[in-house]
């Protein structure tokens, strides 16, 4: 949509903030995979196989990764979980990714993150080799992407471009802002744009007059990780807002700014002791947007029905089903 065009659309229109619903897009994803992985065994395959290294006690971590592999599960892909101490060593640590490298049965290798502070994270992501790594984080796979080579990309930012691309949002030619430049959202993000020929501006936190910067977004993707921080005053009339943050609010105050008089998150509030909020301020950022992704419930559900569909591409290459 040429930016003329945003401009002169009625004020009733710009105001509908329509929601991108990421839980239906990923379950059609997971379907998607489902069936694919049918007529994979149908063809004489065996099953993809996903195995998740957890280090540690962290709860979000285990959450995610008891959710990728139930996930999985649901799709006809056996997943597993390793789990090690968080004592771990580092060499330890290497010797089991080592010996899943060396397992030919097992196609993909996610080492959830963040590790322990005494552990090497790099390190770690280079032991995973390039065919089996889903999460897309190793050097290989990040420098085939940033050359527009075929490659595994990271979940989050290539279910963003799913989820676009299944609502028939155009992306070639727009301005697109990506706020945060972490190794896992912001850059990868940036690079996926840039391949469907968006114009990209990187913000970061030493961004100079970061609303202004935003405001030339017709596409913006928050992934910063501060709860409400993209506001009005950074998004373009018009624009897509697409919400990556999935923030913990702990403080009952800050909860009743972003979410005034929001029964349903006083009563979580006062049953768990935080709500979860994104990087954008919804109620206020909506009625500006074209479309925007709700949190939870947006981006979130994309992430793990990715991971299946990176899981499912690097067992078809590895079982010779795919160039
Ligand atoms: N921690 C937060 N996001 C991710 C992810 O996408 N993959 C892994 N492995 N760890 C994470």
């Amino acid at each position: 949509m040429a930016s003329g065009r945003m401009a002169e659309k009625p004020a009733a229109e710009a105001a509908r903030g329509r929601l991108l619903d990421g839980r239906a897009v990923a379950r059609a994803m997971r379907e998607d995979v489902a069936r694919r992985v049918a007529a994979l065994v149908a063809g004489g395959g065996r099953p993809p196989r996903l195995v998740a290294v957890l280090v540690g006690d962290d709860p979000a971590s285990r959450a995610y990764v008891g959710s990728k592999t139930r996930a999985s599960a649901e799709v006809g892909i056996a997943g597993e979980t390793r789990r090690l101490p968080a004592a771990v060593e580092q060499r330890e640590l290497l010797a089991t990714v080592a010996e899943l490298a060396d397992d030919d049965e097992v196609d993909g290798i996610l080492v959830q993150l963040p590790l322990p502070r005494h552990l090497e994270a790099p390190a770690v992501l280079e032991a995973v080799p390039p065919a089996k790594d889903v999460d897309g984080f190793h050097p290989e796979n990040v420098g085939r992407l940033w050359l527009d080579q075929p490659g595994l990309t990271p979940a989050t930012p290539t279910g963003v471009i799913e989820l676009l691309r299944r609502y028939r949002i155009p992306l070639a030619g727009r301005h697109a802002v990506v706020v945060g430049r972490s190794a896992i959202v912001g850059k990868p993000m940036a690079a996926l744009l840039l391949r469907q020929h968006c114009t990209v501006t990187l913000c970061h936190s030493r961004t100079r007059d970061l609303a202004a910067a935003c405001r030339q977004g017709e596409l913006l993707v928050a992934a910063a990780g501060r709860a409400g921080l993209i506001g009005p005053r950074h998004v373009r009339d018009g624009a897509v807002v697409i919400d990556v943050g999935m923030n913990r609010v702990d403080d009952p105050q800050r909860m009743e700014e972003l979410f005034p008089g929001d029964a349903g998150r006083r009563a979580r509030f006062a049953k768990r002791g935080y709500v979860l909020a994104g990087d954008v301020d919804f109620a206020r950022v909506a009625p500006r947007a074209s479309w925007i992704t709700p949190v939870p419930g947006g981006v979130g559900p994309l992430t793990v029905a990715q991971l299946l569909v990176n899981t499912l591409e690097a067992s078809l290459r590895r079982q010779g089903f795919a160039p």
